[in-house]
């Protein structure tokens, strides 16, 4: 409040020692005045400049979003043919359940654990509809911060998905981190890891990318999960799973879900995120889930009740479309099927053109050990390019990335890669 009063009499000052202001009306007010210039966003700001480009050859690699290979945005047959049903079903427009549409819950937290799990047979889930991944997050985060018993510090991978930090930031925890990449290998760097995660203090939150972890699309190898399922439990953590990619990464949608499901064998209670924007490309139509695994079916009421209350007075409830969209397909067996093949066929795409790409670097005479390229799986590469060779790699060939040198592989394509391995070749040779 002092704040406010502060910047309302600045402001005020202001304007009554313009030139011309102090007579004029209030309407001249400039209450915006000590508002500074924010960066762009780290991620969708790269969208901004690229838009801008009018180099003909230009390839957005920025933002983690689907393109056919033609560089085209792919709206799923299945979710085309979902659509039909929805509009010749001509159903009403009348407001959500707070907590979203409640078959549609229960589709994806089975869509997640697999049919005939344990937790939604005894009623040990509380699952909401979220709007799409951060919107589903940012549920986990309000309800954490409300009432997580332990610790106000939450630990993430280093690196992690841009947005990852900001929101944790804002519902009030402290951001820390424990190791996950390792910039020498490209790969996961397994000990530094579980060093790092031995010496979170107990009762602390931990976040967990369940597959293709974004930026790295470096993953835990089975054995590794079931380490790091031991070490978390041991040393009393809460885990936290964020599953944007369920599919996405290998493909196969039971395979991305494993680390998620052996935490719940070993006897974990967690949290966890889903969405929908990148398996069944549905993400503008915003359509995630929020999950919180209780050890008690009284327990997992009582998480729901107030996780409407903290709802209401955000959103009220979320949108209908995109999840009757993702409900139809979860709910009808060979609708389902069709999406799991046409899903499959993105993850194999991405796949394929890693090899590509690979390839081209090689045909340009790159003598780097771009083995990463292949290793690495889901949307993402974290191609190991410095700051000034993304600069480079923007400003000679409009190739656009995050600073980090992340690069979006769903939009690499047959007709762009030999473009791009160039343009990688002269930054980095
Ligand atoms: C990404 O990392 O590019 C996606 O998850 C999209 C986003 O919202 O950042």
């Amino acid at each position: 409040m002092a704040q406010r009063t502060k910047l309302f009499t600045a402001s005020f000052n202001c304007l009554k020692n313009s030139n011309n202001a102090y007579s004029t009306s209030l309407k001249n007010i400039s209450w915006w005045g000590k508002v500074e210039m924010g960066p762009p966003d780290a991620i969708l700001g790269v969208t901004e400049a690229y838009k801008r480009d009018t180099n003909p050859k230009k390839i957005n690699l920025g933002v983690g979003a689907y393109r056919d290979d033609d560089g085209k945005p792919y709206v799923l047959p299945s979710v085309r043919k979902a659509e039909q049903i929805i509009v010749s079903s001509a159903l009403d427009k009348e407001y959500s359940a707070i907590g979203g549409n409640p078959e549609f819950c229960k589709h994806s937290i089975n869509f997640a654990l697999g049919e005939n799990n344990e937790i939604v047979k005894n009623g040990l889930n509380a699952t909401v509809q979220g709007i799409s991944g951060t919107g589903s997050l940012r549920i986990g985060a309000a309800y954490l911060s409300s009432f997580f018993p332990g610790s106000r510090d939450i630990y993430l991978p280093a690196p992690t998905w841009g947005n990852h930090v900001p929101l944790f930031k804002h519902t009030g925890f402290n951001v820390k981190t424990y190791r996950y990449y390792d910039p020498k290998t490209c790969g996961f760097d397994f000990q530094g890891a579980l060093e790092d995660i031995s010496k979170i203090p107990e009762n602390t939150i931990i976040l967990l990318h369940a597959c293709a972890h974004n930026p790295t699309g470096v993953d835990p190898s089975a054995e590794q999960w079931a380490e790091i399922s031991q070490l978390v439990q041991k040393k009393r953590l809460f885990p936290y799973f964020d599953m944007a990619y369920q599919g996405f990464g290998s493909g196969d949608v039971d395979k991305d879900a494993q680390a998620v499901r052996l935490f719940v064998k070993d006897g974990h209670t967690l949290c966890l995120s889903q969405s929908y924007a990148k398996n069944m490309g549905l993400y503008g139509e915003r359509v995630g889930a929020f999950s919180l695994i209780a050890s008690s079916k009284d327990e997992a009421a009582r998480t729901m009740s107030q996780i409407k209350i903290l709802i209401r007075p955000m959103y009220s409830n979320p949108p209908i479309h995109g999840a009757r969209i993702a409900n139809t397909i979860l709910s009808d067996p060979a609708l389902k099927k069709q999406w799991l093949v046409e899903l499959k066929g993105m993850a194999d795409r991405i796949i394929g053109v890693r090899t590509q790409l690979r390839d081209n670097l090689k045909k340009e005479g790159s003598s780097r050990d771009w083995a990463h390229i292949t290793n690495q799986i889901g949307m993402f590469c974290f191609t190991g390019l410095t700051p000034p060779q993304v600069e480079k790699l923007t400003k000679d060939f409009s190739i656009y990335l995050t600073k980090d040198g992340r690069i979006s592989m769903a939009g690499v394509t047959s007709k762009n890669v030999e473009y791009l391995a160039h343009g990688i070749h002269e930054v980095t040779k």
